[in-house]
């Protein structure tokens, strides 16, 4: 990438953390670290532990330019290491030309923001601090390294929650449909991508927000025919990009799957921006990178991964969504919430999406070509997946089919252990109902689910609400008294 380019999310990059002293920078940062499986590093705690004396010793024994110095060197050998970390830095340590630059080229650079009072009172009399000495110079020296902060955040942040969607370069906030240009990286021409719903209801915001820079707008049939190979061709010809460009997939999961495909293979692979606008797009599919379309031989068998620059999801979008679209999405949300251990379904809109979207960019992020823990996002898609293909994916919807998984995924659980209670909380948000489909195809198709290894196929169950496991083998008895519960006699 080139230097001046500055990094739109974490995927690739160490994450820095920045701000003033008392920001709460070692906390949040061995959270972060946490959640997204990095190691964390800690660069006073490195300098003190090298240096086998406290910073304030160094600043007195040998002066603040000596500790600068030691620091400056310290955050470049850091940054040089190829697994990405999570590392906090000191609050004085932007002072140095050299460190800014490296940051501006190995890290994605998070600015922890504190109210002053709070950090003052978290730092006074620590004696630990060497510049926090009186609260009128500690105002001062915060005032002065404030602009350098901000020139150096590549986002700002003052809690997990905000730091983990700044992470995976997720905007989520109620009318971000119309800072849509401002959220648009780079400086090219962009193509929006759409479907025929989408553009009427939506369309001219996002073309006003665009300004200029929208070059042409890709007009697509809503639902699945939006995934088909000929109109995913079709919208390749179409496109008028060049690399550098950017394409905008503004739509619910088709087209922000076939968006982002298209991002993926064209010019073997431009940048794109996710705008997911139902609720299965804005809690699942809009988000880490994902990309699909459909063949004859089954669904989102062609596909890539492709992170989205930016992902920018509009709460308010969800007031237009039919009934029967927001059930879809509450599924997977229930899901989500199941797997972070939150009842995220009890909350707003807004929060539910912004929970629901943190949770699996967290899992995302830390897995993002679905190696490993990603196979938790799995809940109950194998069962589901067996019913969708037995009623030949037109009863039960996707959404149903998932209600129903997880179900099933429950009551094995709750065989091994988990609160019943769960359960009960799923059945009466989703009010699944066993369907008619016939049975020996169901149990075919569980074994042909994609996840199958080996032949067998693999569950993930519940330990505990948020305690996922993955990778279960089921007793055929076990599978099949589970998949036959969620049928029901025609
Ligand atoms: N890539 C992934 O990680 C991932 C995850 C889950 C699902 N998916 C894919 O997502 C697709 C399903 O997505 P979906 O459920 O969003 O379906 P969809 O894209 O077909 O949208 C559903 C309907 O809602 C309309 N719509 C969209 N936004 C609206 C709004 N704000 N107001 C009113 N109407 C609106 C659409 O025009 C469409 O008719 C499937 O193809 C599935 O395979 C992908």
């Amino acid at each position: 990438m080139p230097v001046n380019v500055r990094p739109t999310h974490a995927l690739d990059f160490h994450i820095a953390l920045t701000g003033f002293m008392g920001a709460g920078k070692t906390t949040l940062g061995s959270d972060l670290a946490l959640a997204l499986g990095r190691s964390f590093i800690d660069v006073d705690a490195e300098i003190e532990r090298e240096a086998g004396t406290p910073i304030s010793e160094i600043f007195s024994a040998r002066g603040e330019s000596e500790f600068r110095w030691l620091e400056g060197k310290r955050i470049r050998d850091l940054l040089e290491t190829r697994e990405p970390a999570v590392i906090a830095l000191g609050g004085g340590a932007l002072g140095a030309e050299e460190t800014r630059k490296a940051l501006r080229e190995r890290a994605f650079t998070i600015l922890v923001e504190v109210d002053l009072g709070k950090a003052w009172h978290r730092v006074s009399g620590s004696g630990k601090r060497p510049l926090a000495r009186d609260e009128e110079s500690f105002r001062k020296l915060h005032a002065e390294r404030l602009p350098v902060y901000y020139d150096c955040a590549d986002a700002v942040s003052s809690d997990l929650e905000s730091a983990i969607l700044a992470a995976g370069g997720v905007e989520v906030s109620a009318g971000a449909l119309a800072r849509l240009g401002e959220l648009a990286p780079g400086e090219g021409n962009i193509s929006l991508v759409t479907d025929e719903n989408v553009e009427n209801l939506y369309g001219a915001a996002a073309k006003k927000a665009l300004g200029e820079r929208l070059a042409t707008t890709h007009v697509l049939p809503p639902g699945e025919e939006a995934k088909t190979f000929a109109g995913f061709q079709r919208l390749l010809e179409e496109l008028p990009l060049e690399r550098g460009d950017l394409l905008v997939a503004l739509g619910g999961g088709c087209v922000t799957d076939v968006g982002g495909f298209a991002a993926a293979t064209y010019m073997r692979g431009i940048t794109w921006l996710s705008a997911p606008s139902t609720l299965v797009g804005q809690v699942d599919a809009g988000i880490g990178g994902k990309t699909a379309i459909n063949i004859e031989k089954g669904k989102n068998l062609v596909g890539a991964f492709h992170w989205p620059a930016r992902t920018v999801i509009d709460p308010d979008l969800l007031a237009t969504l039919p009934a029967k679209e927001r059930r879809e999405g509450m599924a997977e949300l229930v899901k989500t919430g199941l797997l972070a251990g939150k009842k995220l379904w009890e909350l707003p809109d807004a929060e539910m999406v912004r929970g629901s979207a943190c949770h699996k960019l967290e899992i995302c992020l830390r897995d993002p070509r679905e190696q490993g823990i990603r196979a938790t996002l799995n809940l109950g898609h194998t069962f589901a997946h067996a019913l969708e293909t037995a009623g030949a994916f037109g009863s039960p919807t996707h959404g149903e089919a998932v209600a129903l998984g997880l179900v099933a995924a429950l009551r094995i659980s709750i065989e091994r252990g988990l609160d019943p209670v769960w359960l009960e909380e799923v059945e009466q948000v989703l009010a699944p109902k066993p369907v008619p489909v016939d049975r020996e195809a169901a149990w075919t198709a569980l074994f042909r689910d994609k996840k199958v290894a080996g032949g067998k196929p693999k569950f993930v169950l519940l330990e505990a609400p948020g305690k996922p496991v993955w990778g279960v083998e089921l007793s055929e008895d076990e599978a099949r008294r589970a998949l036959n519960a969620l049928i029901a006699d025609s």
